[in-house]
């Protein structure tokens, strides 16, 4: 963990912040860093139709995507628990489809972090090439 992961933390936990999480009061941030240096944040975005919320990772994703990037080196957690909270499992799914390079930091609002890889959260995972694999008579 480097200078820059910390700048990444600062990002999420601004991003954090603006968390609109007014059913669960559980604000998540995340900062999702380009090989080129730049850097998407994401909060999450709840519904009133609880199942349309959105994760924190999956906004800065969508944002990162949507703007043209690919190349993804670091995506930085932020939440403010003392067990460091991990992604979702919607989140891991497409972390695995979109961001499968990046290094994964955890923190929490008191400096701890812990860093941890998308093959460690997300074993066996299904994506596209089995989709590619598939038989078809
Ligand atoms: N949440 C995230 O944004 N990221 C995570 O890694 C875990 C969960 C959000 C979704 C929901 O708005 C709230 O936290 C409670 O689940």
């Amino acid at each position: 963990m480097n200078e820059s992961d910390n700048q990444l933390i600062e990002a999420a936990t601004a991003a954090r912040v603006r968390s609109l999480a007014p059913f669960s009061n559980f604000m998540v941030g995340a900062a999702l860093q380009t090989k080129a240096g730049k850097v998407f944040t994401g909060c999450n975005v709840e519904s009133a139709s609880y199942g349309l919320t959105v994760c924190a990772e999956r906004v800065a994703i969508w944002k990162a995507l949507s703007e043209g990037e690919r190349d993804f080196t670091n995506l930085v957690i932020v939440a403010d628990t003392e067990t460091l909270t991990p992604p979702c499992g919607t989140c891991r799914q497409i972390i695995w489809e979109f961001a499968k390079h990046a290094t994964i930091v955890l923190a929490n609002l008191h400096g701890q972090k812990e860093e941890v890889l998308i093959e460690d959260l997300l074993p066996r995972a299904f994506d596209a090439r089995f989709l590619k694999e598939a038989s078809r008579s």
